[in-house]
C-alpha cells in the first residue's frame, strides 16, 4: 500500500467490530498495516481478532456495551491512558422499527444511547488523548438517514442527523489542533441491520431500483473510503461526509 494510504504504525479503535461494517473495516485497516483494537458488545469479537492475527495481521479485541454509558466512558479512557489510538471508528449502531405513534420512549432512548451518546462519550474520552498528542482521525458512521427521514425509524433517523451534525462540531472545533473528524455516509449495505429490508420483496425491490450502481453495498465497499479518511491522504479532509451510496443521494 503506497505511503499515503498506509496505516502502518496507527493504533485504531473499531467499535462494532463483530459483524457486518465494522468487521470490514477492522479487518480492512490490519490489512493496511495498523494494529487494530476490536471493541465489541460480548466477547464474540474475539473471533474477528482471530481472523486478523491467522491473516498476519495485528488485533486484540475490548468488550464493552455501549449501551451502558458507564461502561462505555470507563472502558474508552481506560485506552486513551494506556493507548496511542490513532484512528477511532465510531461504527457500532442499532435500529429500531416501528410506527412512530406506537414507539415506546425506552426504544427511542435505546437508539439514541448507542448511536448518539456513546458516540460523543468516545469521541470525548479518546478525542482528548488525540488533541493532547495534536493527532488523531475520528470517523462516525452516518446514514442516508443523515439526510432523509426514512420509513418508520424516527430513533433512527434523529441519531443519525445527530451524528452528522456532531462531527461537523468536532471538527469544527477541532481541525485547528491536529484532530480530523469526518463522517462515512453508508447506502444501503447487506449486513443484519438491512435484513428486514431485503426480506420485504417490493420495499428490496423499490431500494435496489434507486441506486445507481444498480446493486447494494456490500460491508467491503466500505473498507476503501474508511482507510481514506483514517490516512494521511485525509490530512486537509474535515467535517466531510462521505457517501459510499453507489450515487443515491444524487438519484
Ligand atoms: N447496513 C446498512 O445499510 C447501513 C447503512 C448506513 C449506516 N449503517 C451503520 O453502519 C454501522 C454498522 O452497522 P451494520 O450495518 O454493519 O450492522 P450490524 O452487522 O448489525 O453491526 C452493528 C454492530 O454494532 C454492534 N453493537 C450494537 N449494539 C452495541 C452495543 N450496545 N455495544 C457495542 N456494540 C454494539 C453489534 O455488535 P453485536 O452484533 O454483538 O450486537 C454489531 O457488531 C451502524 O452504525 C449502522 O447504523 C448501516
Amino acid at each position: 500500500m503506497s505511503g499515503l494510504f498506509s496505516l502502518e504504525g496507527r493504533t485504531a479503535v473499531v467499535t462494532g467490530a463483530r459483524s457486518g461494517i465494522g468487521r470490514a473495516i477492522a479487518l480492512g485497516y490490519a490489512g493496511a498495516g495498523a494494529h487494530v483494537i476490536a471493541w465489541g458488545r460480548t466477547a464474540a469479537v474475539e473471533e474477528v481478532v482471530a481472523e486478523i492475527t491467522a491473516a498476519g495481521g495485528s488485533a486484540e479485541a475490548v468488550v464493552a456495551d455501549l449501551s451502558d454509558l458507564e461502561a462505555a466512558r470507563s472502558t474508552a479512557r481506560s485506552l486513551a491512558r494506556d493507548r496511542q489510538v490513532d484512528v477511532l471508528v465510531n461504527n457500532a449502531g442499532i435500529i429500531r422499527r416501528g410506527a412512530s405513534e406506537d414507539v415506546r420512549y425506552e426504544q427511542w432512548r435505546e437508539v439514541r444511547t448507542v448511536n448518539l451518546d456513546a458516540v460523543w462519550l468516545l469521541c470525548q474520552e479518546i478525542g482528548a488523548s488525540m488533541l493532547e498528542r495534536q493527532r488523531g482521525r475520528i470517523i462516525t458512521i452516518a446514514s442516508m438517514l443523515s439526510f432523509q427521514g426514512g420509513r418508520q425509524v424516527a430513533s433512527y433517523a434523529a441519531s443519525k442527523h445527530a451524528v452528522l451534525g456532531l462531527t461537523r462540531a468536532l471538527a469544527n472545533e477541532w481541525a485547528g489542533r491536529g484532530v480530523g473528524v469526518n463522517a462515512l455516509a453508508p447506502g444501503y449495505v447487506v449486513t443484519a441491520n438491512t435484513a428486514p429490508l431485503r426480506a420485504d420483496e417490493q420495499r428490496a425491490a423499490e431500494i435496489s431500483g434507486r441506486i445507481p450502481a444498480g446493486r447494494w453495498a456490500t460491508p467491503d465497499d466500505l473498507v476503501g473510503p474508511a482507510i481514506f479518511l483514517a490516512s494521511e491522504a485525509a490530512a486537509y479532509v474535515h467535517g466531510e461526509v462521505l457517501a459510499v451510496d453507489g450515487g443515491w443521494l444524487a438519484s
